[in-house]
This record gives C-alpha cells, structure tokens and sequence, in this order.
C-alpha cells in the first residue's frame, strides 16, 4: 500500500486495535495510523503500543487523514457522521466495519455521497485470521479497493461482493460463523465428559482437533467433503457418527440457522438505519 497515505481510526477499542496491529505487522509507517476515542486512557493506552498519534476529537483526525475507518458501535454512527460532516470531502474514502449499517444510511448521515466500502469481519480479526466481506459503493474506483483490500488484509482474507444484500450471507456464514464452531466445540467437549473424560481433556481434544480440521481444510488444497469422505471408513466409528448427524438433518439445520442470522442481519440493518438526524 501507499505508505503515505494516512489512515484514521474512528473508535478505539476492539477491531481498530486489531487493524493497527495487522497494519504495522504487515510494515505499514506508524506516523501515519492515527485515532480518535472519547477515553483518554484508551488513547494513551494505542499511543504507548503503537506510537501513533491520537485525537479526543473526530473532527481533529478527519482534517488529518486520507482514509477514515468506523470502528464503532452501530447505534453511534449516526451522530458521528453529523458531527464530521463540515470537515469532510470528496477526497475522503470511508470504510466502515461497523455491523449492520448499508452505505447509502452512511452517506445520507454524512449528507453527500462520498466513496464509501462497507467491511463485515469477525471476530479472529483480533488474531489476524479473520475473514472479512466487502462492499463497495459505485464511487469507490479499482485503487481505492486495492488500498481498502491492504488494510483488511492486514487482519486475514478478503472477499468482494457487488450486491449489499451478500454481506448480509457474510454475516450469517462468517460473521457469527465464529460462534456456531465454538457451540460444536462446546457440545463435543460435554459429549466427551458423557464418555468419562475430565473436562480439560474433552475441551482441549474438541479444540485442538477444531484446529487441525480448520488447518487440513485450508493448507491441504482439498475441499471439505473430500476431506470428510477420506476420514469415512466404510463402516467405521466415523460413519456412525456421521450417519447419526446425518439422520437428524444436520444440514437442514445448518441452513435454518444461517437463514435466521441473514434474515436478522436484514431486520436490525432496518432498524440500525432508520435513524433521522436532529440536528
Ligand atoms: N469485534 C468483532 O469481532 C467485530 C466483528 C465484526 C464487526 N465488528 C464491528 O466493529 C465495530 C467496533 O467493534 P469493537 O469490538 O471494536 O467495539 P469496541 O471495542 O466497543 O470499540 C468501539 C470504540 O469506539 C468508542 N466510541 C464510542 N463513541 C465514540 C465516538 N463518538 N467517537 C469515537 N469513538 C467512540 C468506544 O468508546 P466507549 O467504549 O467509551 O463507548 C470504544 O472505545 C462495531 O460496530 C462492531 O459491530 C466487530
């Protein structure tokens, strides 16, 4: 990436420490990474790990800053995009990792329409294997998506998609996708305990074994079902368990429950934008 182009962070917790972090990992210059939170101990807290210049105020960073990423909570993005609005302009590209909020609610609390690409990561972002969808509107030009890829690549992979709605499939598979594999962990953890094992070893074989699948599926170039059939013996321990998931609609069950974290994700996107500005 374009090491000069400078880089400010709206929001100073979880995710924009982790996109600092995968930043200077990746040797992007620290003097230019910059954020803005209202907790000043936060502030100096980023100051001290990373060196980078920090602001109490968001309209102080925007003036001093090429790319502005939110990386706050949903329910207050609406005042900030107010807040900013006489400092900003067309030369500023916006990224938001903020859950939930569509572009065009951005853009009519910003009050223009500005290039604007819309990010869904999870949760191992925060170590640096996270997945992360992105959307962007119709100003974001082909060197903007490589500057906006750089950054988001920083914390793991990337995957473009042209229509807003898919980032509402993202967040159903990989958005809450962290989630739906701890809840197989923590079911094979007490079915483990149901088989006599203590619970440190239940949970340490359900995770490391999470681990060694997660890591076959990603370095061994086969897809899942092909790595699935090669552990399958016919008429082995594997097969049994398989056919016993198999048999109480494993599959159906996956695609209802990530069609109700789409079909959320479409509401409160609803409910999240349908905010009027007072002011
Ligand atoms: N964590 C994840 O894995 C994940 C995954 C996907 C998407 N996201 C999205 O990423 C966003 C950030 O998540 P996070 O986990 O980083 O949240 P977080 O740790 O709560 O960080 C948000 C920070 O923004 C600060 N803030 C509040 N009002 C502000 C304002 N007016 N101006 C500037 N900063 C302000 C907060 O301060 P106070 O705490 O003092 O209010 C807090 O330090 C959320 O929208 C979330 O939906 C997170």
């Amino acid at each position: 990436m374009e090491n000069e182009t400078v880089i400010g962070f709206i929001g100073a917790g979880n995710m924009a420490y982790a996109l600092i972090n995968g930043l200077l990992n990746n040797g992007y210059d620290s003097k230019n990474i910059k954020v803005s939170d209202p907790n000043d101990e936060l502030l100096q807290k980023r100051e001290e790990e990373f060196n980078i210049t920090t602001f109490a105020n968001n309209s102080s960073l925007v003036e001093a800053c090429d790319i502005i990423v939110f990386a706050v909570k949903p329910q207050v993005l609406s005042e900030i995009c107010l807040e900013l609005r006489e400092k900003i302009n067309s030369k500023h590209l916006f990224i938001s990792i903020v859950a939930g909020i569509r572009v065009n609610d951005i853009n009519r609390w910003l009050g223009g329409n500005y290039s604007l690409v819309r990010t869904m990561p999870n949760t191992p972002a925060l170590m640096q294997h996270g997945v992360t969808g992105l959307f962007p509107n119709e100003l974001v030009n082909d060197e903007q998506k490589t500057l906006v890829t750089t950054i988001l690549s920083s914390v793991g992979d990337c995957f473009w998609v042209n229509e807003e709605k898919l980032i509402d499939a993202i967040t159903a598979i990989s958005g809450s996708g962290p989630a739906y594999f701890f809840l197989l962990m923590q079911s094979m953890t007490q079915a483990g305990m149901a088989l006599g094992l203590d619970e440190k070893t239940a949970k340490e074989l359900s995770v490391q074994t999470a681990f060694g699948a997660s890591l076959m599926a990603t370095k061994s170039g086969k897809d899942p079902r092909t790595l699935r059939t090669n552990v399958t013996s016919p008429n082995g321990t594997t097969q049994a368990a398989i056919e016993c998931f198999q048999d109480q609609n494993f599959e159906g069950i996956v695609a209802s429950a990530t069609r109700a974290a789409f079909d959320r994700a479409r509401e409160l996107s609803t409910e999240l934008g349908d905010v009027e500005l007072k002011r």
